[in-house]
């Protein structure tokens, strides 16, 4: 598959019913979700707790398009073999999660998996300016990570260093955290083209009645594209 950098939105089931998953996910795809993000923390790299690789194995066969995980967890390099056969598409880990992100994204690569690394808001672009030759995402995060519905913190300086980083190569910038209508178009200005949203995408909707999700998507998309260069 060619490299596609035209706007992708990748709601979290983290802002779904916990105990419908695999519902969820089908609800999501058929209301124009590109990427399905599933959001792995451990409680130690970040307070919260969710679910691990068995549950991520569970949720993989009602989706139809791109498992995108991201592992907020420490250590991560002793994960990524069950993560990777739980069925994921891409693994992003987090460059403040341990000493060597180079030798995690190796390994993340070496399953077959692409490779994501995240960035929290504190840490500079520069993390990844040697590491760009083993990844195929960059996340921004535009939160703290470790819950959603938190305020988004402008990183479009930071988003802006990364889109002049990567140049051709085929990277993706997903942006991670706050993400909704009004904040959508100044990441897609500043270069992102994967968009992920929890709050914004599941408010108002349920399984049973999934229209919202759809008029989420499309409006968190409308926006982003509109500004997208
Ligand atoms: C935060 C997670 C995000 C979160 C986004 O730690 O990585 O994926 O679910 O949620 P919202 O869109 O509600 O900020
Ligand atoms: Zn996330």
């Amino acid at each position: 598959m060619s490299f596609d950098r035209s706007i992708k939105i990748a709601p979290s089931i983290l802002a779904s019913d916990f105990a419908n998953f695999g519902a969820e996910c089908a609800a999501i795809e058929a209301q124009g979700a590109d990427w399905v993000h599933v959001d792995v923390m451990d409680g130690h790299f970040v307070p919260a707790i969710t679910f691990g690789p068995a549950t991520c194995a569970a949720i993989r066969p009602h989706i139809k398009g791109v498992m995108d995980v991201h592992l907020m967890i420490s250590p991560v390099d002793s994960y990524i073999d069950a993560f990777a056969a739980a069925g994921a598409d891409f693994l992003t880990a987090h460059v403040e999660a341990g000493p060597h992100i180079h030798r995690t994204l190796q390994a993340i690569r070496a399953t077959g998996c692409k490779a994501g690394v995240a960035l929290n808001p504190g840490t500079p672009a520069d993390a990844v300016a040697h590491l760009l030759d083993l990844t195929d995402l960059i996340c921004v995060m535009t939160v703290n990570p470790g819950f959603g519905g938190q305020k988004f913190i402008d990183m479009s300086a930071k988003i802006k260093t990364l889109r002049a980083m990567i140049g051709d190569r085929p990277i993706h910038i997903e942006i991670d955290g706050g993400v909704d209508p009004l904040t959508a178009p100044l990441v897609a200005q500043a270069g992102a083209d994967v968009l992920v949203a929890g709050s914004a995408v599941f408010k108002g909707g349920s399984v049973s009645n999934p229209a919202p999700y759809g008029e989420n998507i499309r409006a968190i998309r409308a926006a982003a594209e509109g500004a997208y260069v």
